[in-house]
């Protein structure tokens, strides 16, 4: 591996899933300007998470990152963002409960809007045009001027991201949720009545906890009331990170200030591709996805050079394998990365291995499959004396009919009713708020 880094030293290397621009000049306009807008993050926020990872990585903290598979232009607005922090704050509580350790919450938000293809072009009866990579490269419509990679939306979608992100840090300076209130806690997708009856009695017993703290620490002080949340997106469109990529003063290295926290990709995380490139330089803490194709001796290689100076924080693997791959696919990668002696921290994604399509050639996923992973996942790292540090979920905090199962039962004949989703499918409020407790419950060794 070469050593000499830039924030433009991927240019020298193949670059894949890129979007091609028709005006070159243009796209180097938008580059600039980007470059000169004001950060969204700061360097102290995303060395603070870094150092909440490592305690992650040593069994002190628990990650629980989730969001859209994509966000999308439309979408950047009040009422969707409120839902999503409020399961994502719900979800970490419930996690806290189980697991009795800090949760660190990482939001697949404020920049989640490039998505990888698994081709250059879509074919539609005679017509072939260039495939929706994500809003902040072309529409979803299927016109040519709509799919036409076009640089301005580079700039939207750094701005929607700081929108996005203002807002965020708004609701969580002020307190945003009652968590005492019983609509917070509101169970009614559950319809078996002893499992509401369980649920019921998690809830009570999380209530009561807070109460309990809110009593002692006095409440709109605790570390309830005042939550942090970090972001995250992939870093796919190396253009848009790259001009967010800074040194900050008094401090060593190139930050990517666009996010806290980007990953790189299963598709793009080729050892000598543009990618791998980009993010071994910058010092945030940074994830990639890996499934079971990724052989032990490459994965070895690529976090040694994703994580050169052996931080403990820096690089979370996230592996997303899917419930029927995980028990032949995980132990060995994770004997060979502990043997190895890099530092790293484990994510289960147990979404992008369970994606199947339905008889109608819906996608979906199956609530059991999604949960059969993670306790698989659990299991595994135990046994290999490892420790899962997180989880990495792809939801929303609205009432959406995408992923099949949990206590709401819903069927294949049921997604046609919610399905918003423009790329994959989430969970919704009532199966996220389930599977966390699905894995609380599994964390207290019930
Ligand atoms: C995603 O997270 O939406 C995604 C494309 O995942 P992966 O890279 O794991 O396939
Ligand atoms: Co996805």
């Amino acid at each position: 591996m070469d050593k000499a880094w830039s924030p433009n030293s991927w240019r020298e290397k193949t670059v894949i899933q890129m979007p091609n621009y028709p005006d070159s000049e243009a796209l180097r306009e938008v580059v600039g300007q980007l470059g000169r807008l004001p950060p969204l993050v700061t360097s102290w926020e995303v060395e603070r998470l870094k150092d909440y990872a490592a305690q992650a990585s040593r069994g002190q903290a628990f990650v629980l990152q989730g969001g859209d598979c994509a966000e999308n232009f439309d979408e950047c607005e009040s009422n969707n963002i409120a839902n999503k922090l409020k399961i994502l704050l719900q979800m970490s509580l419930v996690l806290l409960f189980g697991g009795k350790k800090k949760v660190i919450r990482v939001g697949r938000f404020a920049g989640q809007y490039a998505k990888p293809r698994s081709s250059d072009l879509e074919t539609r009866g005679e017509e072939a045009l260039p495939s929706y990579r994500g809003d902040m490269v072309n529409n979803l419509n299927f016109t040519e001027g709509d799919r036409i990679p076009d640089p301005q939306r580079l700039l939207r979608a750094y701005e929607r991201s700081a929108m996005t992100m203002n807002f965020i840090r708004s609701l969580a300076a002020g307190g945003f949720a009652d968590l005492n209130h019983p609509e917070y806690w509101r169970l009614d997708f559950v319809r078996d009545e002893s499992l509401l009856k369980e649920y019921q009695e998690m809830v009570n017993a999380l209530r009561d906890s807070i109460g309990f703290v809110e009593s002692i620490m006095g409440s709109g002080d605790s570390e309830i009331s005042r939550v942090d949340f970090y972001c995250s997106h992939e870093g796919l469109h190396l253009e848009y990170e790259a001009a967010q990529t800074r040194q900050v003063p008094r401090r060593d290295g190139w930050y990517n200030l666009a996010t806290h926290m980007p990953w790189i990709g299963e598709r793009t995380r080729i050892l000598d591709g543009a990618h791998v490139e980009y993010f071994r330089g910058i010092v945030n803490p940074i994830g990639v996805k890996i499934s079971q194709a990724i052989d032990p001796a490459e994965l070895v290689a690529l976090a040694r050079v994703l994580n050169p100076d052996n931080e403990p924080g820096r690089l979370s693997l996230i592996h997303r394998m899917g419930n029927s791959s995980i028990s032949d696919g995980l132990p060995g990668l994770v004997e060979a990365v502990k043997e190895s002696g890099v530092e790293v921290v484990w994510i289960c994604d147990p979404m992008h291995g369970n994606t199947e399509s339905t008889s109608e050639g819906v996608k979906t996923r199956d609530f059991d499959n999604i949960l059969g992973e993670l306790q698989k996942a659990m299991d595994i790292h135990r046994e290999c004396g490892s420790r899962l540090g997180g989880v990495h979920f792809e939801l929303t905090g609205d009432d959406v009919t995408e992923c099949i199962g949990g206590a709401c039962g819903l069927t294949e004949s049921d997604l046609s009713t919610a399905y918003t989703t423009q790329v994959d499918p989430r969970l919704n409020a009532g199966q996220a708020l389930e599977m966390a407790m699905l894995i609380a419950k599994k964390m207290q060794g019930r």
